[in-house]
């Protein structure tokens, strides 16, 4: 696989061409192109949103996007659900999935999609899908687009080149790539079988988190931020449009290829960051901070502190607080969590949690460390700093309950057990011993 070329930097505006003069320059309107390319906008902002949070691109292109016929509806992703409305209570039980197996007959990257838990609507422009990916082949003469929400895809198994409008990106595990709502784009799996999870955010873009007193630097800085350069393929054909539009699927035909873009220029991008450059914060005297401190890309809600969801890693880190029950604690919380493990071991759990499995705490289940941990944990000696090593674990928290689906429920890799891992906590209390 050729090395890719990219820009750096989150939300910056950024300009690049395939070919050289390919930008319209100087006094010249943005639609007066040269090489004979259309101009074309694609908004992820409304228009009048602050300037900070403002998401737009120029695209220059062989022939504009409008060039389509009628759709009709599309019955190839059969697993993919944007219905989280249901008329029956959510269970407040804790669930946890094993990793599912790679299909057995061919699946591309929609394919391969199945829901596993969401809430919200996509109508709605709030709420998100929670969808794992497993797939043996990469779209042949497919594109897709998203009108739904961007796509934020974590791979757990296997790497990925997404060939998008506005270039290519390649992604492996312990990296994340997120495509902007409305993006067209294809799948490769450059390793012959590729496994993951997808954030499907109905809401306002993600962005990085405010910092506050953190200051300047740290978490997700914006430099290590990944945004393709233009690249284009001027391929006539027959090929497949598929769109996923208000929760429904939907397909026409195209006679040429929509990544046609050979130049852009804007903030409306695709973009990937390696997850193993974040730069964690803790705790150095005692005691640790919320999971929010962990926080890599926030969507806000409109009640300012709460967001639609935020994207939060367990990576690589030293734990050096002294007196302190390191990992993390017992807690019943308003938001609703929803995890995954791209490699290692998770710092909560002893076993059980498998890399390309799943966990759901919903808003008020009680969870936390397991009788296991939290043995080891209590005795543990903490004058000395703790390195957890060869960990990636993450979670898509929201401010409203995540409703797993019927498939996530009937799925044989729904752990029957998993209250056991709580089952053992032993009853320490003695009043007569303070
Ligand atoms: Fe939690």
């Amino acid at each position: 696989m050729d090395t890719l070329e990219y820009q750096t930097g989150f939300g910056n505006a950024c300009s690049t061409e395939a070919l050289p003069g390919a930008l319209p320059t100087g006094r010249n309107s943005p639609q007066i192109c040269p090489y004979g390319l259309y101009a074309e906008q694609l908004s992820g902002t409304a228009f009048t949103v602050p300037r900070a949070e403002n998401r737009r691109s120029w695209l220059y292109r062989i022939r504009p996007a409008a060039l389509q016929k009628a759709f009709d509806p599309f019955d190839g992703a059969p697993a993919w659900t944007s219905d989280f409305a249901g008329h029956t209570p959510v269970s407040p039980n804790r669930l946890r999935w094993n990793p599912l197996p790679l299909p057995s007959k061919p699946a591309d990257f929609i394919e391969g999609m199945q829901t596993w838990a969401g809430n919200g609507h996509p109508a709605d422009l709030a709420g998100v899908g929670i969808h794992l990916y497993a797939a043996n082949r990469s779209m042949q003469g497919r594109y897709f687009y998203n009108a739904d929400g961007e796509m934020l895809i974590v791979p757990q198994l296997g790497r990925l080149r997404l060939a998008t409008e506005l270039g290519l990106i390649d992604v492996e595990p312990c990296e994340i790539a997120v495509i902007p709502r409305g993006l067209r784009f294809c799948v490769a799996l450059t390793d012959g079988a590729a496994r993951g999870y997808v954030l499907e955010n109905f809401g306002a873009p993600l962005r990085l988190p405010e910092l506050g007193p953190i200051g300047s630097n740290g978490l997700a800085n914006a430099r290590d931020f990944q945004i393709p350069v233009a690249w284009y393929e001027d391929r006539d054909g027959d090929f497949e449009l598929i769109a996923k539009f208000t929760g429904g699927f939907w397909r026409t035909r195209l006679g040429h290829s929509p990544l046609d873009v050979v130049a852009w220029h804007g903030t409306n991008t695709p973009y990937k960051y390696d997850l193993r450059r974040f730069n964690a914060m803790g705790s150095i005297s005692y005691d640790h901070p919320d999971p929010c401190i962990f926080t890599v890309l926030t969507s806000p809600s409109g009640m300012p502190g709460a967001a639609n969801v935020d994207f939060a890693i367990f990576p690589p880190r030293i734990l050096a607080m002294e007196h302190t029950f390191r990992p993390p604690w017992f807690h019943r919380n308003i938001a609703s969590e929803f995890m995954g493990l791209i490699q290692g071991v998770y710092d909560a759990k002893a076993d059980g949690f498998s890399p390309g499995g799943a966990s759901l705490h919903n808003c008020m289940s009680p969870h936390g460390p397991d009788a296991g941990t939290f043995e080891k944990a209590s005795r543990a000696d903490t004058s000395q700093a703790h390195y957890i090593r060869d960990t990636m674990a993450f979670m898509f928290e929201t401010q409203r309950v995540i409703r797993p689906t019927s498939a996530a429920m009937s799925s044989a890799a729904l752990q029957n057990d998993y209250d056991a891992v709580w089952s053992g906590i032993k009853k320490y209390f003695d009043p007569s011993r303070p």
